[in-house]
Order: structure tokens, then C-alpha cells, then sequence
């Protein structure tokens, strides 16, 4: 693993190419979640790419072409349009952005703006080619800019057009700002770390976290294992779990887990209690229960107190913490505590703690520990994959530093 992070982390940056005059191509990831009138529920990915943008511009670039997917359209439709996010794109980097609605418009309207201007372009999954990794569509990018910066961390486990296929075109290929923090970030947690180094993991599903929980057996020294996929492990060790959601063809998957991690010395600690209810979207009843003991139609929604406990006198004692996944249905209020306890516990340490994007991100700080961890990534399936031991196909087709 530490290998792969360092093949990373070997990428050139921004930093090291001259900018002067050039033309810049930046991908950067505003794949933002919206409410259903389109305003923006969380702006944090575009607020992260403000800073390799004004480098950009201090750094006297002529222009520079900002490509981002949003969402996962099946063609062209105005609620997938980046025109969406336009205005608090210029609010946040306090200058006009031209928004041009396809690549071919975007040469001419390039050759007809002044120096240091900003161009956003349109979804760039409008066009098909772009999930395809189309050659064509790679080489029509690479032609509108001398330096290609990658900057999309949350895309860079994708081999598409504007994420792997265009580096074979451009004359220079480099990491944005945002792309090494992530990198360096991670590195921090994985490569070196300070010990004990603990993951949490949670989720509903153990097969998201299968090819993880193996690959991670060799670096950390304890794993904690809640939200949903705990009840796969509970089962798997006799426990009846009920009307609890369970994956009933990875029982064995799940002890051959275990059984690997006691061959390695690695400790696992699963939910001692929980919160059990009939209805996760609608509870009518809710009751704190030993995990052996869940009555019959009920299911497990949360971690209960004594989990809560136990889990935060491991989280006490390690140096370095690795969450990925939450570790109750904390969307709905009343199975909310257990993970907001954790993302408590883990603000309390001195640890440094690292935060997988997505729902964990968004856990924590609706826990109102935003500010309290060491590192939140932007990338939930990217930071996933990077976990799970993988030198991401973003970071592979960059400039290498010699
Ligand atoms: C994400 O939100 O994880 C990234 O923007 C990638 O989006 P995708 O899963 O639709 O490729």
C-alpha cells in the first residue's frame, strides 16, 4: 500500500511547471449535491478547487478551462447542467466565469477573451465518449490547453476522457493543489503512520468494504465495524440478528475476515448493543437491546450506549484514525447518536484523524466536528478505492517528478 501512495505522491505538481501565458485545462470535480430545486446542498468540492484556480491566475496563466462532470446524466438535461453552479463559483473565486455550453464553442469563445480569463465548460458526461474514455473526445480536450492540471480527487478512481484519457494528449500533465493535499493527507495515515492506526468502518454493505477490509488487514492495528454491515459480522459469528439487514452469501467472507485478522494480530471490535426498531424511515419502536438479543421483526438501526463505550475507549487509545462510513442510519434522527458519538470521541483525540468523503463527511459535520479532524477528504468512491491499496488511474497518466 505504502508503495502505491508514494507512486502518488511522485506526481508532479502544479507548483513545478511554468504558467506564464499558457493556456490551462483544470479538471476539477463540482459533481455538488443539490436539493430537488437545484440549489446546492454542500459547496465544499468547488470551495476546494478555488485555490489551484487563483494559482492559475496569479501565476499569470492566459486562460483556464475548468471540465467537471455533475451527477451521472443519461444525455443532455438542464437539472445536470454546470450553469447550475455558475454563480456560486464566481461569488466563491470573486471574479466572472464564462460559461460555454460545448467543447466546440469553447475554442472560439477562448481565442475571443482577454488574458487570465475563466471558462467553465458544460457537463462534460453530455457528451458520450467521456465514461467511454473516447480517444477523440481526449484529444478535442487536450487541444484546448498546453498544461492539463488535474485537480478532481473525488473522479480520479475513474479512467474517463477528462480524467486518464486526455494526459495522453497534453503536453504537460500535472497535479492541482487539491490532488496533492489528498494525497499527502492520506499518506500521513498510511505510509508512515504514528500507531496504534485504527480504521472505522460502517455502511450498509459488507461487499462495498470486502476488497478493503482484506487489503487493510496489513496496515492497521484494530478495526472498529458498524452501521448495517455489522450485522453481516454478527451473524457470522452465531448471533441471530433477525429482521436485521444482513448479506447472508458473505458469512464466510466475513469469518474468513476475522479469522485473518487474528493470524495478524489485527483486533476487531464489533456492536455490543444496539438500537433496534421496526422501521428505519418511520421507527413506531425503538428500543436499546444486547446484539444477542434483538427480538423477533425488529432490526438493527444504530450502535447502542455500551457499543458507544466500548468503541470510544479504543478511539482513546490510537494515534492515527481512519473513518469510512457511518456507523448508524444517522439520516433519521433517532439512530443519529451512535455515529455522532463517534465523530465526538474521535474530535476529543489528539489522533490524526482522516474522514472518507460522502456520508461520513456529511456525518460529521452535521455532528458539528467539521473542523476538529485532521483531514476530510473530497473523494468518497475515490478515497474508498485509494484505501483499499490502489494507485488511482488520475494519478497514473500524470508527469512523473524525476
Ligand atoms: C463522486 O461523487 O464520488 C465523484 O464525483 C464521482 O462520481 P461518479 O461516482 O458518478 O463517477
Amino acid at each position: 500500500m505504502s508503495e502505491n501512495i508514494q507512486k502518488m505522491q511522485n506526481v508532479k505538481s502544479i507548483r513545478e511547471v511554468n504558467l506564464k501565458d499558457k493556456r490551462v485545462l483544470i479538471r476539477v470535480d463540482f459533481n455538488v449535491p443539490m436539493d430537488s430545486e437545484l440549489n446546492i446542498s454542500d459547496d465544499t468540492r468547488i470551495r476546494e478547487a478555488i485555490p489551484t484556480i487563483n494559482y492559475c491566475i496569479d501565476n499569470g496563466a492566459k486562460s483556464i478551462i475548468l471540465v467537471s462532470h455533475l451527477g451521472r446524466p443519461q444525455g443532455k438535461s438542464d437539472s445536470f447542467s454546470l450553469k447550475n453552479i455558475l454563480k456560486r463559483l464566481e461569488r466563491l473565486l470573486s471574479k466572472d466565469v464564462v460559461f460555454v455550453d460545448s467543447l466546440e464553442n469553447a475554442q472560439v469563445t477562448l481565442n475571443t477573451l482577454v488574458d487570465g480569463s475563466i471558462v467553465l465548460l458544460e457537463n462534460i458526461r453530455f457528451y458520450e465518449g467521456e465514461e467511454k474514455n473516447d480517444s477523440a473526445l481526449s484529444q478535442k480536450l487536450a487541444s484546448l490547453c498546453d498544461v492539463y492540471v488535474n485537480d478532481a480527487f473525488g473522479t480520479s478512481h475513474r479512467k474517463h476522457a477528462s480524467t486518464y484519457g486526455i494526459a495522453q494528449y497534453a503536453q504537460e500533465k500535472v497535479a492541482g493543489l487539491l490532488l496533492k493535499k489528498e494525497i499527502d493527507s492520506f499518506a500521513v495515515a498510511l505510509s508512515n503512520p504514528l500507531r496504534p492506526l485504527l480504521l472505522i468502518v460502517g455502511g450498509s454493505k459488507v461487499s462495498s468494504k470486502l476488497t478493503l477490509l482484506n487489503s487493510i488487514l496489513n496496515v492497521v492495528d484494530k478495526i472498529i465495524i458498524g452501521g448495517a454491515m455489522s450485522n453481516t459480522f454478527l451473524k457470522a459469528i452465531g448471533y441471530d440478528t433477525k429482521a436485521s439487514l444482513t448479506e447472508d452469501n458473505l458469512l464466510e467472507d466475513a469469518r474468513s475476515i476475522l479469522r485473518s485478522a487474528k493470524e495478524k494480530g489485527v483486533k476487531i471490535y464489533l456492536p455490543v448493543d444496539v438500537v433496534a426498531t421496526d422501521d428505519i424511515k418511520d421507527p413506531k419502536v425503538v428500543k436499546i437491546i444486547p446484539a444477542q438479543d434483538i427480538p423477533d421483526n425488529l432490526m438493527a438501526a444504530d450502535i447502542g450506549p455500551a457499543t458507544v463505550k466500548l468503541f470510544n475507549e479504543v478511539i482513546k487509545d490510537c494515534e492515527t484514525i481512519v473513518w469510512n462510513g457511518p456507523l448508524g442510519a444517522y439520516e433519521t434522527q433517532k439512530f443519529s447518536r451512535g455515529t455522532f458519538s463517534i465523530s465526538h470521541a474521535i474530535a476529543d483525540t489528539y489522533a490524526y484523524s482522516i474522514i472518507g468523503g460522502g456520508d461520513t463527511a456529511d456525518a460529521v459535520d452535521k455532528a458539528g466536528n467539521k473542523d476538529s479532524m485532521s483531514f476530510t477528504s473530497t473523494g468518497g468512491g475515490a478515497s474508498l478505492e485509494l484505501l483499499e491499496g490502489e494507485v488511482l488511474p488520475a494519478f497514473e497518466v500524470l508527469d512523473k517528478r524525476v
